[in-house]
């Protein structure tokens, strides 16, 4: 696929038919984010990888609402930054994190990035907490996002280039 027809063709995917995706496909996926470039190239990023789905399910409950595919999806990347590595984690990782959707859309893998940075749960506990403490991530690590995976089961309309809003293009 051209890069401009991925791009059109990527759209949020949130139902999924619960097929596998296989080892090669996940390590493609992850390789796009590995390759991603950062600041001063020093990648300070760590993905937790889960496929377990009762880990997935209480990734879901992470957060009170938006998190809901989590429990659905056949894999999910947690996306930390390591925030003593680097003080532009948040902009690296978010960076690996879109790399990580073009090339799982590319490989017909549907995906959904998941916001935990910021967000809590419903007792009002800060949702990156909840994920440090269900995958055992330790605290220097900061959370960017978790991308949902799983084979689509709901195909959105992909985007139309005419859906570029050139008015936020400002020539000077
Ligand atoms: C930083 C970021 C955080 C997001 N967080 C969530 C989320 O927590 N739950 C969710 O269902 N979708 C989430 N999304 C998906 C957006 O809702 C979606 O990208 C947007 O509505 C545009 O739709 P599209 O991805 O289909 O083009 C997030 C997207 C981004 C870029």
């Amino acid at each position: 696929m051209e890069l401009m027809d991925t791009i059109l063709k990527r759209r949020s995917i949130r139902k999924y038919t619960g097929e596998d995706i296989s080892e090669e496909t996940l390590r493609q996926i992850l390789q796009a984010g590995l390759l991603a470039p950062t600041s001063r190239n020093l990648k300070p990023w760590e993905f937790y990888v889960v496929k377990d789905k009762d880990t997935l399910r209480k990734l879901s409950a992470a957060k009170s609402a938006g998190g809901g595919m989590l429990a659905q999806c056949s894999a999910a990347i947690a996306v930390f930054g390591d925030s003593e590595k680097a003080d532009t984690w948040v902009e690296d990782c978010s960076i690996a994190m879109s790399f990580m959707m073009l090339m799982a859309e590319e490989k017909g893998v549907g995906n959904c990035w998941v916001q935990i940075h910021f967000r809590t749960d419903a007792s009002g506990k800060a949702a990156e907490e909840n994920v440090r403490d269900i995958l055992a991530v330790p605290s220097g690590f900061r959370i960017v996002g978790i991308l949902a995976l799983g084979i689509p089961a709901e195909e959105p309309k992909a985007h139309a280039l005419s859906d570029a809003d050139w008015g936020k293009v400002h020539r000077v």
